[in-house]
């Protein structure tokens, strides 16, 4: 009789689990009223923006933003903290030795042929190495998107390009506030609000060449910054005359910092032809002379020789194989990657043959160096206002991208964990909520069953007895 009353009951239980939605179809509802819902997002990189930029200077436009939106300490860039390999990290959201953007500059080691930043951004070989950015993934889930002069804008991956884009001309002077503003213009105006795009980055090289040319602690790197500050005030009233405001997130950050180089009487300058017993015959190839990282490739036989010479030659040169870099800086496993790489301090840059480089500020050094930190601000109808948040990873802004957006994300580095306490209201919450309710509804009905069939059972074997 027993067996008889537990079957009756697993019967009935069954039946109500099927009458509730299963988790698919949860989901599923959940991803539509997602895409009903969508905001737009604009994401901006100022180059070179380091995360202090801000505090030496009037910044009205940023601080209101602030106000409005959400304001990190700083991001934390990928390693190497230069331009073309960080901004890749942003549109993957995958370290550099797995995005495989190593470097701004293309080489090959067997033509010794190089091609310098410009350059680089045409061989469509070099960044469609395996890892999709954004802009494909979000088309092929039925978004338009956009992009103006960031960095990998141009090539072609697994046969598409961005939709909508604008290549920046080779000889472009990044500094005219004019063009950027007729930039503005076209990217609020005609591709959010006439054509209706969902998602566009846009990409500014200030104040990257004024902390370059003019070191991070001048006045005129103060002055770009108060460019900068207008263009942002620019952006949001432009944005806001196009009645966009309650529908687009907009994202600012940047790729790297910038930090003073020492000069002069102040340092023992590292250039790798002074250092005794160091030759070039022993070198395959190099690419030296690019701020404070370098990369070599020995000769045969003369790896061991060439590693052992430089790793104390200077107290300031750090020189690792390959293999042997520290893990957390994600710049190991890639085989584009040269056997030695050479990594100097803070304040120094890597010379080959002779001095070269007479920047007054560099970037390219450990990312864990306070100078190569970048700021991190957004505001719109997704995210909390007046809120400050601790520091993250730069590999961290993909996931959040793509969660803006309602997109499956690609195999990446970041987490969404790091990023979604600046969201209003996440996704994963509402569905969390949305399946407590389910669950315990369910619950309640079926202690309600099993209550029901008990006493009935009891009193059936009531009456038999
Ligand atoms: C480098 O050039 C050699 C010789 O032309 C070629 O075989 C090789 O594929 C090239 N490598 C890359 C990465 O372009
Ligand atoms: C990435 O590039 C390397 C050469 O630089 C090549 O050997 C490898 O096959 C490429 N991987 C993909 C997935 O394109
Ligand atoms: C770029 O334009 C700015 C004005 O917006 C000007 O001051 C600067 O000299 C120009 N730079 C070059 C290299 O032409
Ligand atoms: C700045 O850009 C505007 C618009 O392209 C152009 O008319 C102007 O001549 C530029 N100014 C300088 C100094 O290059
Ligand atoms: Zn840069």
């Amino acid at each position: 009789m027993l067996l008889l009353c537990l079957a009756v009951i697993s019967l009935i239980a069954s039946s109500l689990c099927a009458a509730v939605p299963a988790r698919d179809s949860v989901s599923e509802l959940q991803s539509v009223s997602t895409i009903s819902t969508r905001n737009k997002l604009l994401l901006i990189s100022f180059d070179g923006f380091r995360w202090d930029y801000d505090q030496d200077v009037e910044t009205p436009n940023l601080d209101k933003m602030a106000q409005d939106g959400v304001k990190a300490a700083y991001v934390t860039p990928p390693f190497l903290t230069i331009t073309s390999p960080s901004h890749f990290t942003m549109l993957t959201g995958r370290y550099v030795e797995n995005h495989g953007v190593i470097h701004n500059m293309w080489f090959n080691t067997t033509t010794q042929e190089k091609k310098q930043y410009y350059d680089a951004q045409f061989v469509d070989s070099y960044w469609d190495n395996g890892s999709l950015p954004i802009w494909i993934t979000a088309q092929r889930q039925g978004l338009k998107t956009g992009s103006l002069h960031f960095p990998g804008t141009a090539p072609t991956y697994t046969g598409e390009t961005v939709m909508v884009r604008q290549v920046e001309p080779r000889f472009y002077n990044h500094s005219n506030e004019t063009d950027w503003k007729m930039n503005i213009d076209k990217v609020i105006g005609e591709w959010f609000h006439k054509n209706d795009l969902d998602f566009v980055t846009l990409y500014f090289g200030e104040p990257d060449l004024a902390g370059h040319e003019y070191g991070p602690d001048s006045p005129e790197r103060r002055k770009m910054v108060q460019q900068v500050d207008r263009t942002v005030g620019y952006i949001r009233n432009k944005i806001r005359d196009h009645g966009l405001t309650d529908r687009l997130n907009i994202i600012i950050t940047a790729d790297h910092g910038m930090s003073k180089v020492l000069r002069g009487g102040q340092v023992e300058e590292i250039i790798l032809s002074k250092i005794p017993g160091f030759s070039f015959r022993d070198i395959q190839f190099q690419l030296l002379d690019y701020g404070p990282v370098g990369m070599l490739l020995p000769k045969e036989g003369m790896l061991e020789k060439v590693y052992k010479v430089l790793k104390v030659s200077h107290p300031h040169l750090h020189v690792y194989k390959k293999e042997k870099m520290p893990a957390r800086l994600h710049y190991s496993n890639n085989p584009r990657l040269l056997p030695l790489i050479l990594i100097a301090d803070p304040g120094y840059i890597i010379n080959g043959f002779f001095p070269v480089n007479y920047n007054k500020g560099e970037h390219g050094f450990d990312n864990e160096d306070m100078d190569m930190k970048a700021f991190f601000r957004a505001v719109g109808p997704d995210f909390k206002k007046a809120v400050a948040v601790d520091p993250f990873d730069l590999v961290n802004v993909y996931p959040l991208m793509c969660h803006l957006l309602g997109i499956n994300p690609e195999i990446n580095d970041g987490h969404l964990k790091h990023t979604k306490h600046m969201l209003v209201s996440t996704i994963s919450e509402e569905n969390y909520q949305m399946e407590v309710l389910i669950g315990l509804s369910a619950l309640a009905g079926f202690l309600v069953l099993v209550f029901i069939i008990a006493i009935s059972c009891s009193m059936w074997k009531g009456t038999r007895a």
